[in-house]
């Protein structure tokens, strides 16, 4: 399959070229196209082959549910039950955070074909702030499923050339609108639970949703056998957690995720602990021959100088919403620099700083050193 590329300015979309990837998506095509958070691979939600298709091109595990993307609130009742008991927390939800990174799990409607779903009785759903991602399912006429465009396990995608190096020739269109302003997937809250529990944290916040549902929010915990904390505002909680405990809810959580081939090692702690610490495992690497890339805030890559075969500036500590946008490309840029470890410098998780560390603790694939150790 020959993937067409269509560049779209994200600020002023051009509606009647878009009308082509509509085309394709009203077809049953594949189309992958910007979010705020990442680029997704779109289909026709209500096809269910056309979905099929979606999990043949990521290599996705049939059992990973996919997000509904919708282009207004109203949308939601073509995918939901007719009325179930948390509507109330959705509407108060919606009015506040969509369009935007905010996923809700809610009781599924009849037409949610069970490819989207995993044969869940839920369905995950998200109207996201892009011009050019509500442009598009505005021109299908149809609500469009998508996860990220990225082969399965592999970082998220943030720029089109991500989507064209993961899937080039599975695809039929990659609609280039630019970065992704966010570049972190969306929190996904599940409203079938009392209290609300989030499954995968991200840009909108755990305090966030606490203070618009007026309650307690439980953080699922990615730990094997931890059960949900359920203590309000427990932000750390929420850099460990894409998954609830015990009942596999978010089937998705339990795969690998947002990983760069080359083995990756998450250094926590405070700071300067970090930075020094970091400084001499890079000599010893060097010693033993060894090329290790850094994955570096800007108050720390100076001091890792020429000890780093390959570096890659993520953004300043003090802005964590820049580290979340250059997270993902950074982890590929260091994939790609021919070394033979990555080290990451852990940040605070306060704000959307725990998704960043609950993404760089998955990119690790848990294994974390503690600075105040080495
Ligand atoms: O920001 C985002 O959410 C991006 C953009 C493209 O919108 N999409 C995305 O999709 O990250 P994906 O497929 O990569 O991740 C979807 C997550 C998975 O962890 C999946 O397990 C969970 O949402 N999910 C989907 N449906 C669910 C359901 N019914 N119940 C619980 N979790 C669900
Ligand atoms: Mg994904």
């Amino acid at each position: 399959m020959r993937t067409r590329t269509l560049t779209i300015d994200p600020h002023k979309p051009d509606v009647t070229a878009l009308q082509a990837a509509a085309a394709i998506i009203r077809a049953g095509g594949l189309v992958a196209f910007p979010t705020e958070t990442v680029y997704g691979i779109g289909a026709d939600a209500f096809n269910g082959e056309a979905v099929r298709g979606i999990f043949a091109a990521k290599g996705r595990p049939a059992d990973n549910p996919l997000i509904v993307h919708i282009a207004s609130p109203e949308e939601l009742q073509a995918v939901t039950a007719p009325s179930f008991a948390g509507q109330s927390h959705v509407d108060r939800l919606a009015r506040r955070f969509w369009p935007g990174p905010l996923t809700v799990v809610v009781p599924k409607g009849p037409n949610v074909p069970d490819e989207i779903t995993a044969g869940l009785d839920t369905v995950a759903v998200r109207m996201p702030d892009h011009p050019v991602a509500l442009a598009l399912i505005r021109a299908a006429g149809r609500p469009l499923a998508a996860p990220s465009a990225n082969r399965s396990g592999r970082p998220s995608p943030t720029e089109a050339a991500h989507v064209q190096h993961d899937l080039a020739g599975r695809i039929d269109m990659i609609v280039d609108g630019g970065v992704t302003p966010v570049g972190l997937e969306s929190t996904v809250l599940d409203l079938t639970v009392d209290p609300p529990l989030i499954h995968r944290p991200g840009a909108v916040t755990v305090e966030a949703l606490e203070h618009v549902l007026g309650g307690p929010v439980q953080i699922g915990s990615d730990k094997d056998g931890a059960a949900p904390s359920s203590v309000a505002s427990a932000a750390a909680a929420a850099a460990h957690s894409e998954t609830p405990a015990d009942v596999p809810r978010s089937p998705g959580v339990k795969y690998a995720h947002y990983a760069p081939r080359t083995r990756c090692v998450l250094v926590e702690g405070a700071a300067p602990e970090i930075v020094s610490a970091l400084h001499n495992r890079l000599a010893a690497e060097r010693a033993r021959g060894r090329r290790a890339g850094v994955l570096a805030t800007r108050e720390g890559y100076a001091a890792y100088g020429t000890e780093a075969a390959a570096l890659c500036i993520a953004g300043p500590r003090d802005d964590v919403a820049v580290i979340a946008r250059n997270l993902y490309r950074c982890l590929r840029q260091l994939d790609e620099a021919d070394v033979d470890i990555i080290y990451i410098e852990g940040i605070e998780p306060h704000g959307i700083g725990a998704a960043v560390m609950n993404r760089m603790r998955r990119a690790a694939g848990h294994k974390i050193l503690h600075a105040h150790t080495l």
